[in-house]
């Protein structure tokens, strides 16, 4: 191999665009993609269908080990599985997305989380773009390239609710809020800004162009060595 593979870090509060960004970049620059959310999702779905008290960090704790993860690393296509069961759509449910953040709060759940995304990072043939909350603070403090997307609370509510047709904008955005006041201030590895991170605001951008961005900072990288 010739060209050494590259890593990008993608963190960033929800509705920043950060998945499409990701994945775009990925499939357009060859590269594998990691959805960290995705994992976060469905170690809570499994809580979630086991009746594991998720008010109660040392029942989560007690657990963390037990379901099998498995994500799916193509761009075009990515898949996750718990078990051996495809929990794609599940994850995405109004229960699981109100109940992830107490889930990714506790320690034992990050640790064993962080490992599982190290392992994909390293096994990532032409390189890989890993999107979440802490990938350049905490899982990839290496990664060639950092970059954090911000946007407007509205625009971020806006995007959201377009996502979930029909959704009350109004609602959607105060639970996101929630939810962003929640990875932000929790103890372990909150979602944060890198040092060495490029920030990236999306309010006044579309996808098209916050992705010919990234692409751009990744091909200067790459030149550079
Ligand atoms: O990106 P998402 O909305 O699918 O992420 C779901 C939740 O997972 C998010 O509210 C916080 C948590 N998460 C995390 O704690 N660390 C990450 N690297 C990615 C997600």
């Amino acid at each position: 191999r010739t060209v050494p593979a590259v890593i990008v870090a993608i963190d960033g509060p929800s509705g920043t665009g950060k998945s499409s960004t990701s994945k775009a970049v990925a499939a357009q620059l060859g590269l594998s993609y990691l959805d960290t959310g995705a994992q976060y999702r469905a170690i809570t779905w499994w809580m979630v269908s086991n009746g594991i008290d998720i008010g109660d960090p040392t029942a989560v704790a007690a657990v963390a080990g037990k379901p099998e993860i498995v994500s799916g690393t193509d761009p075009s296509a990515p898949t996750i599985t718990v078990d051996g069961t495809d929990v794609s759509g599940p994850i995405r449910s109004q229960e699981v997305t109100s109940k992830v953040s107490a889930v990714s709060a506790v320690p034992e759940v990050r640790t064993r989380i962080t490992e599982l995304q190290r392992s994909y990072a390293a096994a990532a043939e032409t390189g890989i773009v890993v999107e979440g909350r802490d990938i350049g603070t905490t899982v990839l403090p290496d990664a060639d390239l950092k970059i954090f997307l911000t946007a407007s609370p509205e625009a971020r509510a806006a995007r959201r609710s377009g996502e979930l047709k029909g959704a009350d904008v109004q609602a959607t955005r105060e639970a996101l809020i929630k939810r962003d006041a929640a990875d932000s201030g929790r103890k372990a590895s909150p979602l944060a800004k890198a040092d060495d991170a490029v920030e990236v605001d999306t309010t006044d951008l579309t996808l098209q162009q916050v992705i010919e961005c990234v692409v751009t900072l990744v091909e200067e990288k790459r030149a550079a060595g």
